[in-house]
């Protein structure tokens, strides 16, 4: 099979090594790795089962490639391609170029022993990284902005400079987290406040994801079992954890994800919230945050063990409050276990 791949995580996934200016061409039984001169070293020392070919026009490269190995067909996601580079390529040569979409997510959609062990560790360091930050939180946090809180997440996830964060965490107090994906806000933290708060970290590169909801008090942690002064905030949190809760008990490999997203979101809906509950319950988690299996109402995706997804229901009343909860799970032995 012949494909053809831009994307940085797409790429590490065939060889091991990415940068942020290369092109992997993989014909048949030949593989090669396009990169400029200021990675000649680090790419000659770390790709693995391609060539190194350097040149400052790795497009023209590639057509070169495809040209002399008279390539008739090849894959490629058009996802990952900018119009201009893929186009710098066809306008060279005669091949047929097969779009698939997704073509290196659907080759990751399940995880390796070597993988699942990697990413089950991203998710025990970004846990520990919770805690470290309640701590910290408890001590420093009120009193702050969402922009200060924000900065210290980022310094705790990623252990000062050791780890990669997945994405920019989200920090969000009261009616900011009412939006799913908040940015910060001037909103100060005070005691028993709603603090949301969605992060991760990475670890060989693959990715952490999670989300916790609680009621700031002077002893708060972020565990799920949280009292809430306010009535109204309690018993939506109730809806979202046991929404949460159900669908990590009854997810089975063999079910269509559109089923393992009615589990959380039959409760959700039966309890009122329905309108409340703007996303899907959850996505895939590896190299990227966001990858395949995205367990949403319309995905006829078969769950299967060695996928790894998250289940984060949520219900975000506008200007009011916002929770949601979240973790990782791999599917071990036919069930979800969470990581
Ligand atoms: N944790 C961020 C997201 O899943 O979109
Ligand atoms: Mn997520």
């Amino acid at each position: 099979m012949n494909y053809m791949l831009k994307d940085e995580n797409a790429i590490y996934y065939e060889c091991g090594y990415s940068c942020d200016n290369a092109l992997y061409l993989r014909l048949g039984a030949d593989a090669f790795f396009i990169t400029d001169g200021r990675y000649t070293i680090d790419a000659k020392e770390n790709v693995v089962g391609a060539a190194v070919v350097i040149d400052g026009d790795l497009y023209g490269k590639a057509a070169k490639i495809l040209k002399k190995h008279q390539v008739k067909k090849i894959v490629f996601d058009p996802k990952e391609w900018s119009v201009a580079g893929f186009d710098k390529i066809r306008q060279k040569v005669k091949t047929t170029f097969k779009p698939v979409l997704d073509f290196s997510h659907k080759k990751r959609i399940v995880k390796s022993e070597e993988e699942l062990k990697i990413v089950a560790k991203a998710a025990k360091l970004g846990a520990k990284a919770f805690k470290q930050l309640a701590k910290e939180f408890r001590k420093n946090g009120f009193g702050k902005d969402e922009y200060t809180l924000t900065h210290m997440a980022k310094g705790i996830l990623g252990d000062f400079g050791k780890y990669e964060l997945s994405f920019e965490p989200i920090v969000a107090i009261n009616k900011n987290a009412a939006k799913p994906h908040a940015t910060p806000t001037s909103t100060i933290l005070e005691k028993n406040d709603l603090l949301l708060v969605d992060a991760g970290l990475k670890y060989k590169r693959y990715c952490s994801d999670r989300t916790r909801t609680v009621q700031a008090d002077k002893y708060f942690m972020f565990d799920m079992h949280q009292s809430y002064k306010r009535k109204k905030i309690q018993k939506a949190y109730d809806v979202v954890l046991k929404a949460h809760d159900n669908a990590i008990a009854k997810a089975c490999s063999g079910m269509k994800a559109k089923k393992v997203d009615a589990l959380t979101r039959d409760i959700v809906e039966k309890a009122g919230y329905g309108k409340y509950y703007v996303h899907s319950t959850g996505h895939g988690v590896g190299l990227d945050i966001h990858e395949m299996p995205y367990i949403s109402k319309k995905s006829d995706t078969i769950i299967e063990d060695g996928m790894v997804y998250t289940i984060e229901p949520g219900i975000y009343i506008p200007n009011a409050f916002g929770i949601r909860i979240e973790d990782m799970v791999a599917m071990v032995d036919g069930k979800a276990k969470v990581l």
